[in-house]
């Protein structure tokens, strides 16, 4: 099994309007770039986290990083925390509700 960490990037409606196809894109590429063969991150897509009102969201499995409002300019931070050792960026962070977060995490967690 892999150790890389899988970036979800919300595929839902809301975060669809709001451009969230164009933020998963980008930041795959930006990933690739640097982790060719994804064997640090995997960036995917992820149905809807249930935060509809607070994204674009994007989380980070397992680091529990759940962030909110994402965009494209934010990208070149997220890809400096996951790939070169940069802080989590915390204003992205604590936005959604935190049962929302919770029950995420542990759908995340879930083996099945
Ligand atoms: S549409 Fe993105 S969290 Fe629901």
């Amino acid at each position: 099994m892999s150790d890389a960490k899988l970036v979800y990037v919300c595929e839902g409606g809301d975060c669809t309007e709001r451009g969230s196809g164009d933020v998963h894109d980008s930041l795959k590429e930006m990933v690739k770039a640097i982790d060719p063969d994804e064997a640090r991150v995997r960036v995917r897509r992820y149905p809807c986290f249930g935060a509809c009102e607070c994204g674009i969201n994007v989380t980070v499995w397992p680091d529990r990083l759940f962030y909110s409002r994402v965009g494209k300019a934010d990208l070149p931070e997220l890809v400096e925390n996951l790939l070169k050792g940069g802080c989590p960026v915390q204003r992205l962070r604590g936005q959604a509700k935190p049962d929302v977060e919770e029950m995420v995490w542990s759908l995340l967690d879930s083996p099945y």
